[in-house]
């Protein structure tokens, strides 16, 4: 048939046939997304029910509470058409046996350490069921030392001390919540030399003045609980699942757990901001930075050592007990041999309405839409997969342990993982993503409308929030999406509503927390639901995979490097980024023709796909091999970018571009391995440091190079 048609009569047989054509067709895959999305508008109430049931009580992980948020979860995705079931793994946790901590000054002064709750607290009878206050993992132990004041625990908080002359061997280090994981604050005081930690949230740090229930703000008595495991997954099987085959599994000894650097080696408390300034008033000494200044009620923050001497006893129970993750799935009617997962983690440290079962609502009430569309006769494409996980808290335990258990399958089979952990803790949208992920969710967000303003799109809000750069990238660690995109190589996203809020890991991350403060009318949970649902859909949808890879290869270009050769260049260089910056010794040359390449198969893919879309496709159906195999090119990719060998002294992280950087403590880079080198020889600067970091930018550059080889598809 020809577009060009001179005569009337072949034009309108053309056209009835196309108006036949499409009406004896099903409703299209599109008919039934914007369907997905017509059918958020009642489902505020069934999200806010949700989160209602979920954190009636605390439900730290492999506790009875979590367990019937277990079978609630389990039991509305079976009702929603998924096939679901539980999956325990026996895993290493750690509780709190005894806590004490004493100030002496003149006198005794003991902590009683308790969260209180508030005249008319709905929650009061079941919050003694909330953990004791802890840090997960602490050494157990007793010491005794002067009280320092080491501001947020950084590297650079601990050098400035030293430099100032304080003694830290023997300290109590107090620092404060808010710049770094607790988990690094406590390592860097056992590496100078300390006894014993206390962590505090400064009333600076706590949100304003107005605290709950009257304000969001902690009160003077929050505590923020949480892990200090630096590792990923149980830490007594480290790269291999705590799975039961037979009822057993190979696991490392207590002792050679507690002798790795992943655990501290000092017993450490969290205490409140109300703890925190008794202790701050007890130390004097030096006055400390204006940088170092907090919140306390007109105190002139000090250093220290002491007067002020803590004693601080801590014990813990290291105990192997059972988790249980829920997984469901939708079987796709095509390709059921690809899996498109979505994710989000159930235990939490208190109540959990914000942390994380926000983004469990928003998961039951998408998996509640993905049920009406079936029914309305609508299947995936390809398989879809929700994981509601366990054990986050304490170490990314229930997701990690999944994944290196399905690590094959995952590796040939993943299309993309998509996680929401806290989905909301107030208003804004923020994404992190894996580079070709980036158009499907600024389109999803295009379709969403904003949940605090009907007159426009979450994209229109989201882009006029100013956030730059618009979406962030994965490199660190610090929810369930790590083990897929850092373990294996799996497309991920990563997305929440609001960000840092002052409740977390606190007795008041609670229902009425979130309805109060954090969502009012649950229309961000229902976003959150909407365009991680779209997200999705496309991805199981669409006949050809909506990934973008020439946007990865332009990120690649921006991220880290350009910051890297500025921070290098010994003067200020006007060549452009593809010189060598002039004084440096390493080249970047093969990584920025490892981009290029990348570039080129890129545009070459996207071409290939354009010409199996033409204009005849409409009519004929493509040869659905040859879809598969350009689809499969797409999913391969990332893969391409992990390497056997992993990250430096860090090999369970695979990924050569998106891993945590041990010397990054501002989020995520790219290039990890290269930036770790490169810090290293600017310390050391020697030869030998130099050419390692000089091999670690060539390994990173064969990584890119292999990805554009799975992209093109050919052979050298
Ligand atoms: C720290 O103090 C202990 C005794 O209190 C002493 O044995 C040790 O050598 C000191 N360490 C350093 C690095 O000064
Ligand atoms: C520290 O506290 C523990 C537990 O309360 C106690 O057993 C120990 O004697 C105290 N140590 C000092 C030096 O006060
Ligand atoms: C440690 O935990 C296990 C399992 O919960 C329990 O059986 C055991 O009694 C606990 N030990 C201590 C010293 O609390
Ligand atoms: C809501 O969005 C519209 C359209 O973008 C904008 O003109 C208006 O100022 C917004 N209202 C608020 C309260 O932000
Ligand atoms: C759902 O939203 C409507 C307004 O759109 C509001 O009146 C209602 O209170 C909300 N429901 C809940 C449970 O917040």
């Amino acid at each position: 048939m020809s577009v060009v048609v001179m005569s009337r009569v072949p034009a309108i047989a053309g056209l009835l046939f196309l108006f036949l054509y499409f009406t004896a067709t099903p409703p299209s895959k599109t008919t039934y997304h914007s369907l997905f999305l017509s059918l958020s508008l009642s489902s505020n109430s069934s999200a806010s029910a949700h989160l209602h049931s979920l954190t009636l009580r605390p439900h730290s992980s492999s506790t009875p509470a979590d367990s019937i948020a277990a079978d609630y979860v389990r039991s509305l995705l079976s009702s929603s058409s998924f096939r679901s079931h539980s999956l325990s793994y026996d895993v290493l946790l750690s509780l709190p046996v005894h806590r004490s901590l004493h100030l002496h000054l003149l006198d005794d002064h003991p902590f009683t350490l308790l969260q209180q709750t508030y005249p008319g607290d709905p929650y009061a009878d079941v919050s003694p069921e909330a953990l004791p206050t802890f840090h997960a993992y602490a050494a157990s132990g007793s010491a005794t030392g002067p009280a320092v004041y080491a501001n947020y625990g950084r590297l650079d908080d601990f050098h400035k001390l030293l430099s100032m002359g304080i003694d830290l061997n023997g300290s109590v280090v107090v620092a404060r919540y808010g710049q770094i994981y607790r988990g690094d604050i406590v390592r860097n005081a056992e590496d100078v030399g300390a006894a014993a930690v206390v962590v505090y949230s400064d009333p600076a740090d706590s949100g304003g003045p107005a605290t709950f229930p009257d304000g969001r703000a902690m009160p003077p008595t929050g505590v923020q609980v949480g892990s200090t495991y630096r590792g990923v997954g149980d830490p007594t099987t480290p790269g291999w699942p705590s799975s039961r085959p037979g009822g057993t599994c190979e696991r490392l000894g207590l002792e050679e757990v507690r002798k790795g650097r992943d655990v501290p080696g000092i017993p450490s408390l969290p205490v409140s901001a109300s703890d925190g300034e008794d202790i701050l008033r007890s130390i004097g000494g030096q006055v400390a930075d204006p940088e170092w200044q907090g919140g306390a009620g007109g105190l002139l923050y000090r250093v220290g050592p002491g007067p002020g001497v803590l004693n601080l006893t801590y014990a813990g129970n290291d105990t192997i007990a059972t988790i249980q993750n829920v997984i469901a799935v939708m079987e796709g009617e095509e390709e059921p041999d690809r899996f498109v997962l979505l994710g989000n983690h159930r235990d939490a440290w208190t109540f959990g309405a914000v942390d994380p079962n926000s983004g469990t609502a928003a998961l039951l009430e998408l998996a509640e839409r993905l049920g009406k569309l079936q029914k309305r006769g609508w299947r995936p494409r390809r398989t879809i997969i929700l994981c509601n996980w366990d054990a986050e808290e304490y170490g990314l335990i229930g997701s990690t342990e999944w994944v290196e258990e399905n690590r094959e399958m995952l590796a040939s089979r993943a299309i993309a993982y998509l996680n929401i952990d806290s989905a909301v803790s107030g208003p804004g949208f923020h994404v992190d993503a894996t580079p070709q992920l980036d158009e499907v969710i600024k389109h999803a967000a295009k379709k969403v409308e904003d949940p605090d303003n009907s007159s426009q799109t979450l994209y229109d809000s989201w882009i006029s929030s100013g956030s730059s750069p618009l979406i962030g990238r994965l490199g660190g660690g610090s929810t369930d999406f790590a083990a897929f995109v850092q373990h294996v190589g799996v497309p991920s996203v990563d997305m929440f509503f609001g960000g840092g809020y002052p409740v977390y890991h606190s007795l008041y991350d609670d229902f009425v927390w979130m309805q109060k403060f954090g969502d009012p009318m649950f229309h961000r949970h229902v976003a959150a639901a909407s365009v991680w649902g779209l997200v999705a859909l496309r991805l199981a949808d669409e006949e050809f995979l909506p990934f973008d890879y020439l946007n990865y290869a332009s990120e690649l270009q921006l991220d880290g490097l350009k910051r890297e050769c500025n921070e290098l260049s010994l003067q200020k260089s006007t060549k452009s980024l593809e010189d060598d910056v002039l004084g440096m010794p390493v080249s970047f040359t093969p990584i920025y023709r490892s981009i290029k390449e990348l570039k080129k198969a890129a545009t070459k893919i996207n071409n290939q796909r354009k010409s199996l879309e033409g204009i005849w496709s409409l009519m004929w159906r493509k040869d659905p091999l040859k879809v598969r195999e350009l689809n499969d090119r797409l999913m391969m990719a990332e893969r391409a970018f992990t390497d056997p060998d992993g990250l430096f002294r860090r090999s369970w992280y695979k990924h050569l571009i998106y891993g945590p950087s041990q010397h990054n403590d501002y989020g995520s880079k790219s290039f990890p391995g290269v930036d770790d080198a490169i810090q290293n020889a600017k310390s050391l600067n020697t030869s030998e440091s130099w050419s390692f970091a000089q091999h670690e930018v060539f390994r990173a550059a064969r990584a890119v190079t292999q990805a554009s080889r799975v992209l093109s598809g050919e052979l050298t």
